[in-house]
């Protein structure tokens, strides 16, 4: 990734950075008080010339003499000046990024507004996935957010920080989720949060052994078909000084699912490598966390595990117990991503935490409701479900919410236990069919799901990320746990 940080005005005449800025399609060029009004019109001219419209993520080059030489600049569209929020201007910062990376070194960014998010865009945007291939090295390797006075100065740097922070997590979540299947075990992911220890972070793995013991029956039923161990792992931050808050965040983490004995067809199978993408983003925020440093005490627990369908496989029909003492009858070894988080929030209610926020790849039900630009909402809290909506948006990560409607439940009652893990009813609301059984397991406590099957890992490029791994959840969980 590129190096983004602020500048100052009087720096600018002294460098010899590229200039870039933003541009809306009817209101022309934003924040450019470094500039004269001569300065502005040659560069509007000359973009003119282009035949630059302002566009959101158009681009374009021009040598113009601005600030005492001769100077190349980028201008990227925001679009409409009225719709342009901070999504525009992280795209229009990502297009920007694409459209410099290979040819300036340099850039000095005239941009007075939205500057955490035109940050993240362009370092989201130069995220490259290097763990098996290096690509061509990008000419490009700073950014420099130009403030025009020193209250701006003092903003552009908290911006940066901020958006530097975020843009660390996400890449982290993407590496995880981006690595091949057999490269990321249970336990080499649990090794890896073990090196978040230290800074108010502690880290505890429960292996096989130990699971068994606290009665992890639903998690090890999974992890049965796979040579490979499981782990659940649980780390925890806390604040400096103590706090009466205590949030958990949950993640799924299931490093390959094949479906199991239930085993899924080669072409639904292919990207099942991202199906810990709830897991990573744990991770990606307990990287930063100390970083953060939020006032709440926060859990993050993941429950890492393949599923695969080896000898001793769990098998349908099988009934499992999770630590709650809840039976539950397999019906299908493919929805098992239920059955790893049903230990995973019965160790997060051991807590005792005030609310609790997991984030799995759960079900390609979510993906016909909502495609891969907007994940499912559920929980059983109208308060803490705003409050994570809320960040969603401020984050730009959509959510729409499913409607924990009780009536499906009717369809996970179990023949020879408690509940299904599959509703006898096919085709009937399968997200949020999930989302009740996952309600069976947060013993009354405020709770949020988020279902990220469609919005973890993309096909095509993004507008600030290659295609494959998109890091979300992350700014979400950054910004829900930074307004606690
Ligand atoms: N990991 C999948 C869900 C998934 C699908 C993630 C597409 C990412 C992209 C999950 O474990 C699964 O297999 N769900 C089943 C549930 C079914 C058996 C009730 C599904 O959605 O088909
Ligand atoms: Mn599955
Ligand atoms: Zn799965």
């Amino acid at each position: 990734m590129i190096d983004v940080a602020p500048l100052t005005l009087k720096s600018l005449t002294e460098t010899d950075s590229d200039l870039a800025v933003f541009a809306a399609e009817d209101a022309g060029l934003a924040g450019l008080k470094a500039l004269s009004a001569k300065e502005k019109s040659d560069l509007r001219a000359a973009l003119e010339r282009e035949g630059f419209k302002g566009k959101l993520r158009e681009t374009a080059r021009v040598d113009v003499p601005l600030l005492g030489r001769t100077r190349r600049v980028w201008a990227a569209g925001v679009g409409k000046r009225k719709g342009a929020g901070s999504e525009s201007f992280r795209r229009a910062a990502g297009a920007l990024l694409g459209a410099a990376r290979g040819k300036s070194a340099a850039l000095a960014v005239l941009c007075a507004e939205q500057t955490q998010a035109v940050a993240e865009g362009l370092l989201l945007a130069s995220y490259k996935y290097e763990e098996y291939k290096k690509g061509d090295a990008d000419k490009l390797q700073s950014a420099r957010l130009v403030a025009s006075d020193a209250a701006s100065a003092a903003a552009a740097a908290k911006a940066c920080a901020k958006a530097a922070l975020a843009a660390e997590a996400v890449a982290l979540a993407r590496d995880l989720v981006n690595r091949g299947p057999s490269d990321k075990t249970p336990l080499s992911l649990a090794a890896l949060a073990e090196t978040f220890k230290g800074s108010g972070v502690t880290v505890t793995v429960i292996d096989k052994k130990k699971a068994e013991e606290l009665g992890m029956g639903s998690f090890l039923g999974v992890a049965r078909g796979s040579a490979q161990p499981p782990a659940m792992v649980h780390m925890i931050y806390k604040p400096k000084g103590g706090s009466k808050k205590r949030v958990a965040i949950v993640g799924k983490g299931i490093t390959f699912d094949s479906g199991g004995l239930s085993l899924k067809p080669a072409a639904s199978m292919i990207d099942m490598k991202c199906d810990m993408a709830g897991a990573a983003a744990v991770i990606g925020v307990f990287k930063v966390i100390a970083r953060l440093a939020p006032k709440a005490e926060v859990h993050g627990i993941f429950a890492a595990t393949y599923n695969m369908p080896g000898a001793d496989a769990y098998k349908p029909g099988d009934v499992l117990k999770a630590m709650n003492g809840k039976t539950i009858e397999v019906w299908n070894t493919d929805a098992e991503g239920r059955l790893a988080l049903a230990d995973a929030l019965c160790l997060a209610v051991q807590q005792e935490p005030q609310a609790i926020v997991d984030m799995a790849t759960l079900t390609g039900a979510v993906v016909v409701a909502l495609g891969s630009k907007v994940a499912g909402i559920m929980g059983n809290d109208r308060r803490l479900l705003a409050q994570v909506s809320a960040a969603a948006a401020r984050a730009d990560e959509p959510v729409c919410e499913l409607p924990l409607v009780e009536d499906y439940k009717e369809g996970i009652k179990g023949d020879i236990a408690e509940i299904l893990n599959i509703s006898k009813v096919k085709g009937e609301a399968g997200s949020i069919v999930a989302g009740l059984f996952l309600q069976e397991f947060v013993d009354g406590r405020p709770w949020v799901h988020l279902d990220i099957a469609g919005t973890a890992f993309w096909s095509g490029e993004g507008p600030y990320g290659p295609k494959g791994a998109t890091g979300q959840p992350v700014r979400t969980l950054l910004e829900w746990l930074g307004s606690l």
